[in-house]
């Protein structure tokens, strides 16, 4: 019995030692602190992090090198009980002024009350995309599997499997795409109570702090970019180009079935429809098929 453990012990390991498509993604080797590590660590086998806001500070984490289009994985278990006035954040970003970047944000709450889900998108420094969620679960009672996924032809913004929001490739018609700017996946907390809770009504209750925000499993399924590299180059990176094949390009018709459910049962604002915002032009993409 011992035995066959060790045996399958080892096959773990040939096998995550030979996936060339994902980094090695523990926090402790994939990821470092960029702000506030004070009171903030990384915890057990490297795997678990938790980020701590406090009077002094808030915390973040980035990592280490830069990607060109993948699946980046991350179990969160958001601040439990009064979290009003907090953000914590997952999500990826470039650098610069034209910068890319997709975001996942979480705006906590009083005690009792729903924590917003926020998404965006920033295409050559440009966003004004939010759509907003509401959890269909108590996302502080358990951690829950929050997956950005990239590819050449769409963005999907995942929780739990479920497909929440869809960003489709309209380059070719003019639809500014994140495609070129290799991105760095990044997580934080910080007090946001001028404008994150009831739009800045309810300011944090620092007679609560510590704030603590647990993450686990990071994982980038991603290819790794070192500079300017055409799609193809950075495809080729990696033998196993997983995240260009049909599965991961369509969703399926059970897959769009969810994200129609929670489209219609949870979100609480989308830009497409805001055309008091607009001033009565909503942008481009919002008139294409995004799924
Ligand atoms: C944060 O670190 C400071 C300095 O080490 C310490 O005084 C404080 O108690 C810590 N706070 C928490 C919540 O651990
Ligand atoms: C998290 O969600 C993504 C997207 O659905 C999926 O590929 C991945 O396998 C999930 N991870 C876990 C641990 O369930
Ligand atoms: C907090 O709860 C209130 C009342 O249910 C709700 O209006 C608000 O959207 C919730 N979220 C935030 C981030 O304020
Ligand atoms: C950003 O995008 C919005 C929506 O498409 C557009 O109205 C706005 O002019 C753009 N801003 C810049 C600086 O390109």
């Amino acid at each position: 019995m011992a035995s066959l453990r060790t045996f399958l012990a080892a096959l773990v390991i040939v096998a995550v030692a030979f996936d060339p498509s994902s980094v090695n993604a523990k926090f402790s080797k994939s990821m470092s602190f960029y702000w506030g590590a004070g009171n903030s660590s990384i915890l057990g086998e490297g795997d678990d992090l938790q980020l701590v806001l406090d009077r002094k500070s808030g915390s973040g984490v980035k990592s280490k090198r830069a990607f060109l289009f993948g699946s980046f994985q991350v179990l969160l278990k958001l601040v439990p009980g009064n979290s009003a006035g907090t953000v914590t954040t997952y999500y990826v970003s470039s650098s610069g002024e034209r910068h890319d970047e997709i975001d996942f944000e979480f705006l906590g709450n009083t005690s009792g009350q729903p924590y917003t889900i926020h998404t965006n998108i920033y295409t050559q420094g440009n966003g004004t995309r939010e759509q907003q969620f509401r959890p269909w679960f108590d996302p502080t009672a358990d951690y829950h599997n929050y997956t950005i996924h990239w590819n050449p032809s769409e963005v999907v913004w995942y929780i739990d499997n479920v497909p929440i929001r869809v960003f489709r490739n309209y380059n070719k018609e003019g639809i500014a795409y994140p495609d070129k700017q290799g991105m760095r996946a990044y997580s934080s907390l910080w007090n946001a109570d001028n404008w994150a809770t009831q739009g800045g009504r309810v300011k944090i209750d620092w007679t609560v702090a510590p704030f603590i925000a647990r993450y686990r499993n990071f994982r980038a399924r991603a290819c790794k970019w070192d500079g300017p590299v055409s799609i193809n180059q950075c495809a080729s990176n990696t033998p196993a180009n997983w995240w260009t094949a049909p599965a991961y390009s369509k969703l399926s018709s059970a897959q769009l079935g969810k994200m129609k459910w929670v489209r219609d049962n949870y979100m609480i604002y989308n830009y497409c429809a805001d055309t008091k915002r607009f001033k009565g032009q909503v942008p481009p993409e919002c008139f294409k098929a995004q799924f």
